[in-house]
């Protein structure tokens, strides 16, 4: 494994709750629709009052239609009511690397929490983790846009 992956963590010493979350993403990457790429990806939000939501890729003929499963399971968590993540689980297979989010699904993740704890998942269960902060830092804020006084 390349230096970049030295805090990898074991699956043995997460939270019951993280433990839950990287299951998900294992279990619902089954689900993904990836018929061009045929690269699926699973990912799972633990929300603030511990439910966990899953999605997974989804993908399209015209292919920048595409969905990745970061998205997927915020648009289900938000229109379920989510609105407080704590951790999101991200499950892919590749064999040299842990597979990161999208620059397009950062911007969203870190919508909803930049200081989001990000676990990125093999199917053998090796685990990196990350936070929001560190995938995108001096990102583009709610906080600090105004709308009304430009
Ligand atoms: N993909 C995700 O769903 N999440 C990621 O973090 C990386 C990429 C999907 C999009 C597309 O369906 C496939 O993986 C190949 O890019």
């Amino acid at each position: 494994m390349e230096d970049k992956y030295q805090d990898a963590v074991q699956f043995e010493h997460l939270d019951a709750s993280v433990k839950q979350i990287v299951n998900k993403a294992k279990e619902v990457r089954e689900k993904a629709y990836c018929p061009y790429s045929n690269f699926s990806v699973g990912a799972a939000l633990l929300c603030g009052d511990g439910e966990i939501i899953d999605g997974c890729n989804v993908e399209n003929v015209s292919y920048g239609l595409t969905i990745c499963a970061e998205r997927s399971a915020i648009c289900k968590a938000v229109s379920q009511g989510q609105k407080v993540f704590k951790s999101i689980a991200i499950c892919a297979e590749m064999k040299e690397h842990f597979v990161s989010p999208c620059g397009a699904c950062r911007q969203v993740l870190a919508e909803f929490n930049i200081n989001m704890d990000v676990y990125l998942c093999k199917p053998n269960n090796e685990i990196f983790k990350t936070s929001m902060d560190k995938l995108l830092p001096l990102f583009f804020s709610p906080n600090s846009v105004s709308f009304s006084s430009q």
